[in-house]
């Protein structure tokens, strides 16, 4: 596909809240341990809002976070998208709430649906308006208040989910930087192995999930690579959706992308659904993993079933 101009992430940023739940606090809640935990998700923590915080106050610091990072202001955003499986209400979506929030009044605002594979389906949407000239900025969040839509008593899930957000700045970069190749897909046949019903909570079956997490993200990967014409060798950096350490390691292994080239943070928050890999890159940018001219893959999958692949080649800053 012939693109108009190129588009890249200009700026990050992330938030989660303060409060910590440990997997020792988790034993005293459900029947696990802390072994059981760590050694079948690899996590030990993750955060908790308060009742009263929704998805757009978790959003709101990431955003203005993104922004000044991009050094962009609020009157300058064309586009707010957020991911959620969380939203504040039906409607307005949370991306009218967030664009309150920080004054971005010249925004059209609008939310996605595709779970923890949100923030990929977000990013690719905005980088189709900012390609084609429609706009020339866009903020891109991915939020959660995940633990509002926990079963605590369910030992299967309950585990595994934290709350969090974080968020991108999109806007044209120079050739050959920015976003090489996309990947999208879904089978809805699948969309009773994880679910979150209206005012319910998450249903899983995990080992299910887990089988086909583990291949979808592996052929999303390849194909965008593929597209993009890129060698695995050549990848800085995979930021994989943070759901399972032995996920990540089995993508890893089986794509040939060495432990020190994987992005993992998800000992300290969990799942954090739709706010995952951008928290995760925001992490990555923070602590200098993320360099000009790498070549950085984000990778995710989550109900629906969905999963998406983006290849970019980081810098290019016009
Ligand atoms: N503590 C102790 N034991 C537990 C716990 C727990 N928290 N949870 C389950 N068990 C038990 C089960 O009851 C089962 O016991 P049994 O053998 O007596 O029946 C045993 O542990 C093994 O259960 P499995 O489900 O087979 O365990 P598995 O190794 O598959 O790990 C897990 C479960 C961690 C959920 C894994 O399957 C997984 O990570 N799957 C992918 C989930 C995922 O990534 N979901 C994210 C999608 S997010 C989105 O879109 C919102």
């Amino acid at each position: 596909m012939k693109r108009i101009r190129s588009v890249g992430i200009v700026g990050t940023g992330s938030y989660v809240p303060p409060n910590i739940l440990t997997n020792s606090d988790l034993e005293k809640m459900v029947d696990t341990s802390d072994t059981w935990i760590v050694e079948r998700t690899g996590i030990r923590e993750r955060r908790i809002s308060s009742p009263e915080t929704t998805a757009s106050c978790l959003g709101l610091p990431a955003s203005l976070a993104a922004l000044q990072s991009a050094g962009v202001s609020p009157e300058d955003v064309d586009l707010i998208i957020v991911a959620t499986s969380t939203p504040d209400m039906t409607f307005p979506s949370t991306a009218c709430f967030i664009q309150d929030k920080i004054g971005a009044s010249r925004a059209a605002c609008f939310d996605i649906s595709a779970a923890c594979t949100g923030f990929s389906y977000a990013l690719e949407t905005g980088q189709q308006f900012i390609a084609t000239s429609t706009y020339k900025t866009a903020l891109i969040v991915g939020t959660e208040v995940i633990s509002k839509v926990i079963d605590w008593t369910d030992r299967n899930t309950c585990i595994l989910f934290g709350d969090g957000a974080g968020a991108a700045v999109l806007q044209p970069v120079a050739d050959n930087y920015g976003i090489l190749a996309t990947s999208l897909g879904a089978d809805g046949r699948l969309a009773s192995i994880l679910d979150l019903p209206v005012a319910g909570c998450i249903r899983m079956s995990g080992r299910e999930v887990f089988k086909v997490a583990v291949n979808t993200m592996i052929e999303a990967v390849e194909k965008v690579l593929d597209r993009a014409k890129i060698s695995q060798k050549d990848v800085s950096l995979l930021i994989p959706h943070q759901a399972n350490i032995r996920i990540i390691e089995a993508m890893g292994k089986r794509l040939n992308i060495s432990t020190d080239r994987v992005f993992v943070n998800l000992q300290k928050y969990g799942n954090v659904s739709a706010g995952s890999t951008i928290i995760a890159l925001d992490e990555a940018v923070k602590q200098g993993r993320v360099g000009d001219g790498d070549i950085i893959v984000i990778v995710a999958f989550g109900g629906g079933l969905t999963w998406g692949a983006t290849v970019m080649r980081w810098g290019g800053n016009l």
